[in-house]
């Protein structure tokens, strides 16, 4: 869920809509806000779907000085009216918005509220409740209620909150654990926002919240507490952040232009870890605690999990340093046999995706030495691992990831090369990474140029069948598996993605007269092997489609790819794979950006 706040200004309607908007990737089920105008008049406004749903609904008499907002991606309760936030209390005093999942929230109810009248499903609505409860019943002040409220919550939940007060609306309470919020200081006026981007319309000023503060946010100063009442001073920071990135232009769907951004991302990323050098400028620091360890360990979730086993097995190939992959909601409590001087990885576009952060919490609590590799400077997993690379992707809006995965193990290359070569490995002395990525941008840029070929493609074999396969071997079964993903996450087609030596002992069983089976051959040594694959499917009556290096392509092949490294080959044959997911979808009418269920930044676990 994203969740805003403003407080002293007359603009904070529409700070709160556009905030909401940039915040739509965490979550679109139901969007809501309170806003009061600090003169007796305030106005709660919620509606079930996208923001836009939530904009229609805000008649010309809704205004206020100070408000709250919130769109929900929703976990207790249908993606009703009812359920949306803000929350409020049953006398209709308090307003809560809130990000996250409150585990003991039926226990506190059981406890504390019987009697008490519930309007929604929400865990979030008790604690609004037990807020006025306190307030109410105990005479407790607004502060003293929520700081008992918050200590009330167990520690295993997870919530970022703002809360209003009627009867003193300039102020906003907040206060977060585990899930991300910011303040954003403005000219006159303070904000609340779940991640910069949702604010730096405003400003580019930042303060940063810590998991057990209450923050008492006035449209003139900005208070931190630590949960037994002292007081905290923390300096402001600047963020760099180009608004305008965050626009679509002429694009019909951000990821269009997100997919038509990566020949861009591969140039600044090669300027960012080169500039003027042969050789890749990385933190020495870094370098060396990778080189002491044994084993290297990268989690991640989703694409970013995905863009974990390429990487894996190109530090293997470069650097000889047996590394493993684990899927973070997995490895956070399930924890495997670890090597002995273990270095982690987290892979995440957002750096804020709660399944890896709380990978990240154990290995802190190991002082294991890690690195996070995420878009978002300062996110919560940047700062709270032992070092940062940057993606330099720029701001990735639709919800299905392609320049984020791209970055990510153009990214993952340049840190094997620099620690292959620090380890004096032939294979990363030879792997000449600059040119190599040169070489990829310019093969991206082919590919995307012939969008109107990938278009067809799309229609004749991927519009209808309601599954379909990706096959390859090494690093071809891994951007399978991405492949896939990205045809399930927008196109709603079943998609596997499958070794595809694999596919005799089982799945074949699946293959139906116009099964769509898409081959990915890359690699020389799997390269016939893969083909024989594809033909054993084709005798079961599967319509085969290839995505094939050039030097490794024969007459009848669909898709022709520029030869580039084998290691880096993954960057140029996922961009065919994104773009058929982007056409399947489109040809389906379906909301490209905005695939149903599913959110950019998942915050729960
Ligand atoms: C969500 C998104 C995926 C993304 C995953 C991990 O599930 O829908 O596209 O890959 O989170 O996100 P992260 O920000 O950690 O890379």
């Amino acid at each position: 869920c994203g969740i805003v706040g403003v407080t002293g200004t007359d603009k904070t309607l529409s700070i709160l809509i556009d905030g909401l908007k940039k915040l739509e990737y965490r979550g679109y089920d139901s969007a809501g806000v309170y806003v009061n105008d600090n003169a007796g008049n305030d106005y709660l406004v919620k509606r079930p779907g996208r923001i836009s749903n939530l904009e229609a609904a805000l008649t010309d008499d809704v205004h206020g000085l100070s408000g709250i907002g919130h769109t929900r991606w929703a976990t207790h309760g249908e993606p009703n009216e009812a359920n949306a936030h803000p929350q409020y209390s049953q006398d209709n005093r308090f307003y809560l918005v809130h990000n996250g999942v409150i585990e003991n929230y039926a226990q506190l109810k059981k406890e504390y509220l019987s009697g008490v009248h519930f309007t929604s499903q929400t865990d979030t609505e008790v604690i609004v409740q037990l807020v006025d409860k306190f307030v109410v019943d105990n005479h407790m002040d607004t502060e003293a209620a929520l700081l008992k409220v918050l200590r009330l919550i167990s520690p295993d939940s997870s919530y970022a909150f703002v809360m209003i007060d009627r009867e003193d609306p300039e102020t906003l309470y907040v206060a977060k654990n585990k899930s991300p919020l910011l303040v954003g200081l403005g000219d006159g006026y303070n904000m609340v926002g779940s991640d910069a981007m949702s604010m730096i319309k405003e400003t580019n000023k930042f303060m940063e919240i810590d998991d057990h503060e209450l923050v008492i946010v006035k449209p003139d100063h900005v208070l931190i507490k630590e949960f037994d009442g002292n007081e905290k001073h923390r300096d402001s920071f600047t963020v760099d952040m180009d608004a305008s990135a965050a626009d679509k232009g002429a694009y019909p769907f951000y990821m269009l232009k997100e997919i038509d951004e990566q020949p861009a991302v591969m140039r600044k990323l090669v300027q960012e870890y080169f500039g003027d050098h042969d050789d890749p400028q990385i933190d020495e620091n870094l370098i060396k605690a990778m080189a002491d360890a044994d084993h290297i360990y990268i989690v991640g979730a989703g694409t970013s999990y995905h863009a974990a086993l390429v990487g894996a097995r190109i530090f293997e190939r470069l650097c000889g340093i047996p590394t493993t992959v684990h899927i973070s909601s997995e490895f956070a409590y399930e924890q495997p046999l670890l090597s002995k001087k273990p270095f982690f990885i987290f892979l995440s576009q957002s750096g804020e995706t709660a399944d890896s952060r709380q990978v990240l919490v154990n290995v802190n609590a190991h002082k294991w030495p890690s690195l996070t590799i995420t878009n978002v400077d300062k996110s919560t997993l940047s700062r709270e691992a032992t070092f940062t690379e940057l993606l330099y992707a720029g701001p990735e809006i639709a919800v299905a990831s392609t320049k984020a995965y791209t970055a990510q193990i153009a990214v993952e290359a340049i840190l094997a090369k620099a620690l292959g070569e620090y380890l004096g490995k032939d294979a990363a002395k030879k792997f000449d990474v600059k040119h190599q990525l040169g070489l990829v941008a310019n093969g991206m840029q082919s590919i995307t140029d012939s969008k109107k070929e990938i278009e067809e493609v799309a229609a004749r074999y991927l519009s209808k069948p309601r599954n379909a396969f990706y096959i390859g071997r090494g690093l071809d079964w891994s951007v399978s598996l991405e492949a896939a993903l990205k045809l399930k996450e927008i196109s709603y087609v079943q998609a596997e993605g499958f070794a595809s030596g694999e596919l005799k002992h089982g799945t074949i069983a699946l293959i139906e007269k116009g099964t769509p089976v898409l081959g990915i051959i890359t690699q020389d040594r799997t390269a016939g092997l893969t083909r024989s694959n594809l033909d054993e499917t084709r005798a079961r009556g599967a319509n085969t489609i290839t995505i094939v290096s050039r030097h490794l392509s024969q007459e009848d092949d669909t898709i022709i790819l520029p030869d580039v490294d084998e290691c880096l080959t993954p960057l140029l044959s996922v961009v065919p794979a994104q773009l058929l997911a982007y056409y399947t979808s489109l040809g389906k009418g379906l909301d490209v950006d905005k695939p149903r269920n599913l959110a950019k930044s998942v915050t729960v676990q």
